[in-house]
């Protein structure tokens, strides 16, 4: 969402809307006060379908915009965002769980015309303003009534000079420069107006107008709160030159790459980042790539420190019987720092008071407030929805976690070796085999160990960007059960590098030619192993890092091949903030 209060505020809510569009949508809406009236514009699909239809107008000084991916009720336009009922009008983030139970209770006294419960919300809240004929005591009674989770920014009719708005578990910061204030759900909205910020805890109202801006807790008593500055290189948020986000974030890996390593190593040595060594074991939660990262993370944990650590989804496992005990870590992983999954599972090893260090990029997101510990990974903002320099850059934070307690020094000088060796694999042009790749309905990633961890993330690169259906499998799992499928309409990926493994994995690579599927290999193997092959020149501990980046320009590749939305694939949202 992206609400605007000041100067040219359709103008400036539209550019913070355009600004998020990269977190993925199905519709998009737009409510502004013009001449004392309250207008609403709603689309389905892209944003410049509902810019189309705005009648711009500088001198409107109210709005609030909103794009939607759908929860409650399919992507039309009613569903869409911003929802009036009463004299209450607001966008929602989030989902509130009881909607339906209060849905009943109000439908003696609203006609709703959604299916949403962003609906729901908007008429308890103009109930509870018709009783007690005060906004923030309102909210604030609402905010006991309901469960889930929300931003709500929200327009009274009675008070068309002010914006109000609260949060719990969904997040929603406040950008203000004089006198004029921003509501968004993440800091690229702001960047054109501000990098000026506050940061809202759950339960806190804020009431916003030209001549003011305050910030309430749940009870109404006045807060002082610290404002923010945001530091990191606005550019960020252009293409520069790239044809897609993905592309150039790919390319800022080996800058990345030399960034967390001038911040955390010196002389030599890793710095006294975080000493997981005082920990029996580790576990460590996360939903997508940042859960592959931690696959990553597992075995340089357990090859360098010796620490046995499992990995978790986390939507798995903030359900499943835990025995958490004092001598454990749990370390959640994410890129937004708003993942509800992760969040989640971190408040439940909070509630067990187990140790619990969180590894996000976006600097003082939820989780990264919530942890008891906090290493960041200095990603820059990632627009791109398909992550890359942020997986690579929570792996490399874990390498080295593991390499705080072994103090390898020639792995830590080859480390500072990666960045310039890294631009040898981003250069190399992966399109003969993207388009071999592209002629394929149905891929199957294989790998062992290290190498099955990296085809995890290898495999789910290439299906949300590109829509070909792929699964990934530790190579000897094969022939319990998928080797059925092989024939000549099947591609196999096969990641073939780590020397413990590389024999075994080439023997089941000989299997699946021989049941007349091809092969693509991606190896440091020198011998000829398989129909396609893409070479590796490194072989040694950091190999993943160079695997890393080769498969997702192939993903890439093969998705600009296929003329697919590579920064905004179909259905996915870049931060779920929704369970
Ligand atoms: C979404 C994104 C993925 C990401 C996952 C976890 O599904 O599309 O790219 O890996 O969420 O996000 P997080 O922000 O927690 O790393």
């Amino acid at each position: 969402m992206s609400c605007f209060i000041g100067k040219k505020a359709i103008n400036n809510t539209m550019i913070g809307l355009k600004n998020l569009e990269y977190r993925g949508y199905d519709s998009s809406g737009i409510a502004y006060i013009k001449n004392n009236k309250i207008n609403i514009q709603k689309e389905i699909g892209k944003i410049e379908n509902l810019d189309k239809k705005i009648e711009y107008d500088e001198n409107v000084n109210i709005a609030i915009a909103h794009t939607r991916w759908a929860t409650h009720g399919k992507a039309n336009k009613s569903n869409a965002h911003p929802h009036k009922i009463g004299k209450i009008t607001l966008v929602h983030n989030g989902i509130i769980e009881n909607y339906e139970k209060l849905k009943k209770d109000l439908a003696s006294s609203y006609e709703f015309k959604s299916d949403t419960d962003s609906e729901v919300v908007a008429a308890l809240i103009d109930s509870l303003y018709n009783k007690y004929k005060d906004m923030k005591k309102s909210l604030s009674k609402a905010l006991k009534l309901l469960k889930g989770s929300y931003a709500l920014v929200i327009i009274n009719d009675d008070l068309k000079d002010s914006l109000f708005a609260v949060r719990k578990d969904s997040p929603l910061i406040v950008g203000e420069q004089n006198n004029e204030v921003m509501f968004a759900s993440d800091i690229p909205a702001l960047l054109h107006f501000t990098k000026n910020y506050y940061l809202l805890n759950n339960n806190e109202i804020v009431e916003a107008n030209t001549q003011q801006l305050k910030f309430y807790d749940s009870n109404l008593k006045l807060l002082n709160k610290e404002k923010f500055f945001y530091d990191d290189d606005c550019e960020v948020i252009s293409k520069q030159g790239y044809e897609h986000f993905m592309l150039k974030e790919i390319n800022e890996q080996p800058y990345i790459f030399k960034k967390i390593l001038d911040t955390y190593v010196k002389d030599g040595k890793v710095l006294d980042m975080f000493d997981i060594s005082k920990y029996d074991e580790i576990e460590i939660v996360a939903c997508g790539s940042a859960m592959h990262a931690g696959y990553i993370g597992k075995y340089y944990i357990e090859s360098l420190a010796g620490i046995k650590t499992t990995v978790y989804y986390a939507s798995e496992y903030r359900y499943q019987h835990h025995f958490f005990n004092s001598k454990n870590l749990v370390i959640v992983i994410s890129q937004s720092g708003e993942t509800a999954d992760t969040l989640a599972a971190l408040k439940l090893a909070k509630e067990n008071n187990v140790d619990t260090l969180a590894i996000v990029n976006v600097y003082k997101s939820s989780i990264a407030r919530e942890a008891k510990y906090v290493l960041y990974t200095y990603a820059g903002i990632e627009i791109a929805v398909a992550t890359t320099k942020a997986y690579m850059a929570q792996s490399l934070v874990l390498l080295l976690l593991a390499l705080r307690v072994h103090q390898d020094s020639n792995i830590i000088k080859y480390l500072c070796k990666i960045p310039n060796l890294l631009l040898k694999y981003i250069n190399k042009n992966y399109r003969k085999y993207a388009l071999t790749i592209s002629k394929y309905n149905h891929i199957f990633y294989i790998g062992r160990e290290v190498d099955y961890y990296l085809a995890l993330e290898g495999s789910l690169k290439l299906k949300e960007i590109s829509y070909i259906h792929s699964e990934a499998y530790p190579a000897g799992e094969l022939k319990h059960g998928t080797i059925s499928l092989m024939d000549k309409d099947k591609l196999v990926i096969a990641v073939v590098t780590d020397d413990d493994v590389k024999d075994k994995t080439i023997s089941n690579l000989k299997e699946i030619m021989a049941r007349g599927a091809k092969v693509l290999s991606i190896t440091n193997n020198l011998e000829n192993l398989s129909d396609y092959q893409i070479e590796i020149e490194e072989n040694n501990l950091l190999t993943p890092f160079f695997v890393m980046v080769s498969m997702q320009l192939l993903a890439y590749e093969v998705a600009k091949i296929k003329k697919c939305d590579i920064d905004k694939p179909r259905n996915l949202a870049k931060s779920v903030t929704v369970e």
